[in-house]
């Protein structure tokens, strides 16, 4: 059976661009496949952190996996699978600094900070060990994540070449519609769970209430076009109108007969919304169920480390450990 896995960082409430980049196309897919879906805690320490709002968000994460759907899957959270840590450092031992410096996400978060940590730099390869440790033919990613995957396999086969065949090279994998969904405000950037409250407006929630959902949409930039195709993709010089018909479509929408802005937007918050509403209800639910949450990752967890166990040996051997 082909192996799927992917994780989730919990610095921030989860977006419409997390459910549609790599929630949705997981849940599609969680049955034909052996699936596995992590929170990457560990990822979530790469810049100044808060102990309690990090083990708060680890927790709404834990139990939005569930609300979404993936409950076919199998749920663990990174930190408690201690060989990810394990295999961080041998992959350390096979990485390079030219090359994780080219990372973007690094050029750009790094760039930010007074003081970078270490493990900013150093966040891919903790990646790559999620990915690698597990085995998975295919890793469904939004786009933002692909040159960490790209990276991920320039690793595993240059490990390979070196030690020997033990590592799988695992493909990216990126849906057709809703691998980059970008903020309602800012059209030009990606959606991002780790705006401030300030920046949130552009920023769709999956616990959004409706009413948020609504006004967030209204409001989200278009353009002064006003021609009788006005409503139409192009990334270039229509940003918001293309992100927009994008959402619509990766939540199952139509904008067929759509020719307005308004309606343009009516027809997006009623399919966010849509897609949404289960969600909000199984979370509800989940919350009052804490100790059913609780066993599932237990037992998620405890098949992670039984899976994962003889390719850390392997790594291990054929470095000479
Ligand atoms: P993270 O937590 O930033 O995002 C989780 C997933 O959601 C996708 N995504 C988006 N897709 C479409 N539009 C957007 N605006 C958008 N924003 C985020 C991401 O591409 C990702 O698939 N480093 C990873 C977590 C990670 C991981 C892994 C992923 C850790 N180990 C191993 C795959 C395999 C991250 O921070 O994703």
């Amino acid at each position: 059976m082909t192996t799927q896995l992917s994780l989730l960082t919990p610095s921030g409430h989860l977006t419409l661009g997390n459910l549609l980049g790599a929630l949705r196309p997981l849940a599609a897919r969680q049955e034909a496949y052996d699936t596995r879906v992590g929170v990457a805690d560990l990822h979530a320490m790469t810049t100044a952190h808060d102990p309690a709002l990090l083990r708060a968000r680890t927790r709404e994460l834990a139990v939005l996996l569930l609300a979404c759907g993936l409950d076919g899957s199998t749920l663990f959270v990174q930190s408690r699978v201690p060989a990810h840590r394990l295999l961080t450092y041998l992959l350390e031992c096979v990485a390079t600094t030219g090359e994780l410096g080219r990372m973007v996400q690094f050029k750009e978060k790094g760039r930010a900070e007074p003081s970078t940590r270490a493990s900013l730099f150093t966040y891919p390869v903790l990646m790559a060990a999620d990915i690698l440790l597990h085995a998975p033919q295919q890793v469904p990613v939004g786009d933002d994540q692909r040159q960490h995957v790209e990276l991920t396999r320039d690793l595993a086969q240059r490990f390979n070449r070196a030690y020997g065949p033990v590592l799988v090279v695992p493909e990216v994998v990126v849906p057709a519609a809703g691998a980059r969904v970008m903020d309602l405000q800012r059209p030009t950037t990606k959606m991002s769970k780790s705006v401030g409250a300030d920046g949130d407006g552009g920023v769709v929630r999956l616990l959004d209430p409706p009413a948020v959902v609504r006004r967030k949409v209204a409001r989200a930039v278009t353009d002064s076009d006003i021609g009788a195709d006005a409503v139409r993709s192009d990334r270039a010089t229509k940003p918001g109108v293309t992100n927009l018909l994008e959402v619509l479509v990766a939540c199952g929408g139509s904008a067929d007969g759509v020719t307005t802005y308004g309606a343009l937007k009516k027809a997006v918050t009623d399919a966010v919304v849509a897609v949404l509403d289960p969600v909000q209800r199984r979370y509800a639910e989940l919350l009052a169920a804490p100790d059913h949450v609780d066993a599932v990752y237990a037992r998620g967890e405890e098949r992670c480390r039984e899976v994962t166990a003889p390719v850390l040996a392997a790594v291990e051997r054929a470095l000479g450990l």
